[in-house]
C-alpha cells in the first residue's frame, strides 16, 4: 500500500436490507388512523423490521461480510473499523468488538477504531474519523470501514410509523470516486431534549416530535447559511442549491425531506437581493418579512416553497428517497441509504463530475452539512461503475423482501419489547425468513454473552 492521498473518500458501498416489512396503508388500518396519513402525510410506502432474530451486531456483521466478500478485500489492508449507531446494547463492549470476530479469523487484529453515538449523526461521525484518519499524519497506507447501523423502533403511537432498520458500510480510502470536499464542513451543535434514550431497559426513545421537526429544520437553516458561506471562500461563483448537482438529506421520514428542500430555497429567498428576489421568487414576495426561527411550523409558507422548488425536488432529492420510502428511518444509516438511492438512480456517466452536499441530523443535537464529488479523473471510472453495480444488487434486494401483516408485527415489536432484557434468552424468530447470508442471534447467555452464527 502506497503513501499517497488525493482524493480521499469512498471507495466502495453494501446496504443491508432487512428481509421482511409492513406495509404502511395497511398500518394505517390497523392504527386506525385516517388512510393516507402515513403514506401521503409521512411520505412512507414501507417499513423494514428485524424480529428478535436480529440486533446491531448481527445487522453490522451482514453489512460488513457483504462488502467483505463483494470487494474481494484482504482484511490485513484495513487500518480501521469505526461503527456509527444509537442501538446501544452494551454499555462497555462496542460493536466494533463484536464485528473484530471477522478479523481475527484470518488473523488481523492492528485495528483502530470503535463506536460512535449520538442519534442518527453518529454514522457521519464515524465516517468523518475514517477520513481524517486517511488524511491525518497516524495513516499507515491502509483503508478503513464505516459502519452505520440501526434498529429504529418507536413504542406504539404516532412516532411508530417513522421507524425502519438497516445498515450501510463504506470503504474509505484514497484515490476513490465519491471524494469529500476539504475545508467545507459546516456544523450546528446544540443542547436539546427533542428525542433521548435515557431508559437503558428500553429500546425506545423518549421524544417530543414536533420539537425534533423543529430542531431538524433549525439545524439545517444554520449548517446550510454556513456551508454557504464556506464553499463561497473557495468559489466565488457558488449558488447555493443552483451549484449543486444533488441534495441528500438525513431522512426520518419522506415528506420531512421535501420540506426541507423547500426549506433551502425559502433560505435562498432570504439571503437574495430585492432584484434577485423579484426575478427569481415572484409570487412570493408576500414572505419577505418573514423571519426564519418563526416559520417552522407555518403552512403558507411551506406550502408556497414547497410548490415552487417541487422541480428542484425532483431534479435533486427525489431520486434519493427510494430507499428511506420503502426501508423508513435508519437512524446512522439513513443518509448514506440516500446516498445509495442517487447514486444508482444515474449512469457513472451521468455523475462524473457532479457535486452534491449532504445535510446529517443526530438529536440532542448534532448537525453537519458537507458536500462530495464524482471524481473527474477517468482513472477511477472502473472504481465508480463498480460501486453503482454493488449497490443496485444491494437496493435489489428490497424487492425480494416478504411482507408481514400489522399484526404479526405487532405481535413481534411485543416479543422483542418482553424479552429486550431477558437472560438467558433464545431468540423465536424465524431462521427461514432471514435472507442467505444474513447473521443472527443465536442466544444469550446468563452471562447475557451474545452468540452469533450464519445463515446459510
Ligand atoms: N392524508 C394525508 N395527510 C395526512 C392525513 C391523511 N389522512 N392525516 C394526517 N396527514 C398529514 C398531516 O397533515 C401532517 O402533515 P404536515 O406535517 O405537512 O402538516 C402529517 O400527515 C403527519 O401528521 P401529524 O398529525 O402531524 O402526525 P403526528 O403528530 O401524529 O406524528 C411525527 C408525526 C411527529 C413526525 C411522529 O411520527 C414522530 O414523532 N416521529 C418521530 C420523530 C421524527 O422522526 N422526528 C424528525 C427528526 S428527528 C429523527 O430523525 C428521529
Amino acid at each position: 500500500m502506497g503513501t499517497k492521498r488525493e482524493n480521499v473518500g469512498i471507495l466502495a458501498m453494501e446496504l443491508y436490507v432487512p428481509s421482511q416489512y409492513v406495509d404502511q396503508t395497511e398500518l394505517e388500518k390497523f392504527d386506525n388512523v385516517s388512510a393516507g396519513k402515513y403514506t401521503t402525510g409521512l411520505g412512507q410506502q414501507k417499513m423494514a423490521f428485524c424480529s428478535d432474530r436480529e440486533d446491531i451486531n448481527s445487522i453490522c456483521l451482514t453489512v460488513l461480510q457483504r462488502l467483505i466478500e463483494r470487494n474481494n478485500l484482504n482484511l490485513h489492508d484495513i487500518g480501521r473499523l469505526e461503527v456509527g449507531t444509537e442501538t446501544i446494547i452494551d454499555k462497555s463492549k462496542s460493536v466494533k468488538t463484536f464485528l473484530m470476530s471477522l478479523f481475527e479469523k484470518e488473523g488481523a487484529t492492528d485495528i483502530e477504531g470503535i463506536d460512535t453515538t449520538n442519534a442518527c449523526y453518529g454514522g457521519t461521525a464515524a465516517l468523518f474519523n475514517a477520513i481524517n484518519w486517511v488524511e491525518s499524519s497516524s495513516w499507515d497506507g491502509r483503508n478503513a470501514i464505516v459502519i452505520a447501523g440501526d434498529v429504529a423502533v418507536y413504542n406504539k403511537g404516532p412516532a411508530r410509523p417513522t421507524g425502519g432498520a438497516g445498515a450501510v458500510a463504506m470503504l474509505i480510502g484514497p484515490d476513490a470516486p465519491l471524494v469529500f470536499d476539504c475545508g467545507v464542513r459546516a456544523s450546528y451543535m446544540r443542547h436539546v431534549f427533542d428525542f433521548y434514550k435515557p431508559d437503558l431497559s428500553s429500546e425506545f426513545p423518549y421524544l417530543d416530535g414536533k420539537l425534533s421537526i423543529e430542531c431538524y429544520l433549525s439545524a439545517l437553516d444554520n449548517c446550510y447559511n454556513l456551508f454557504c458561506k464556506k464553499m463561497q471562500k473557495v468559489d466565488t461563483n457558488f449558488k447555493g442549491l443552483l451549484s449543486l448537482d444533488g441534495m441528500l438529506f438525513h431522512t426520518p421520514y419522506c415528506k420531512l425531506v421535501q420540506k426541507s428542500l423547500a426549506r433551502l430555497c425559502f433560505n435562498d429567498f432570504l439571503n437574495a437581493s430585492k432584484e434577485v428576489r423579484e426575478k427569481n421568487f415572484s409570487g412570493l414576495l408576500e414572505f419577505s418579512n418573514h423571519k426564519r426561527e418563526e416559520t417552522y411550523f407555518d403552512r403558507d409558507l411551506e406550502k408556497a416553497f414547497m410548490k415552487h422548488s417541487q422541480d428542484l425536488f425532483n431534479e435533486k432529492t427525489k431520486p434519493s428517497l427510494h430507499v428511506a420510502t420503502n426501508i423508513g428511518n435508519m437512524y446512522t444509516a439513513s443518509l448514506y441509504g440516500g446516498l445509495a438511492s442517487y447514486l444508482i438512480s444515474k449512469s457513472p456517466d451521468q455523475l462524473i463530475g457532479k457535486k452534491f452536499a449532504l445535510f446529517s441530523y443526530g438529536s440532542g443535537l448534532a448537525s453537519t452539512m458537507y458536500s462530495i464529488n464524482i471524481c473527474k479523473d477517468m482513472s477511477v471510472g472502473s472504481k465508480l461503475e463498480k460501486l453503482i453495480n454493488s449497490l443496485h444488487e444491494s437496493v435489489s434486494m428490497l424487492d425480494k423482501r416478504h411482507v408481514v401483516e400489522p399484526s404479526k408485527f405487532s405481535e413481534l415489536m411485543d416479543i422483542r419489547t418482553k424479552n429486550y432484557h431477558t437472560a438467558p434468552y433464545e431468540p423465536s424468530g424465524s431462521l427461514d425468513s432471514l435472507f442467505p447470508g444474513t447473521y443472527y442471534l443465536v442466544k444469550i447467555d446468563d452471562q447475557r454473552r451474545r452468540t452469533y452464527d450464519r445463515r446459510l
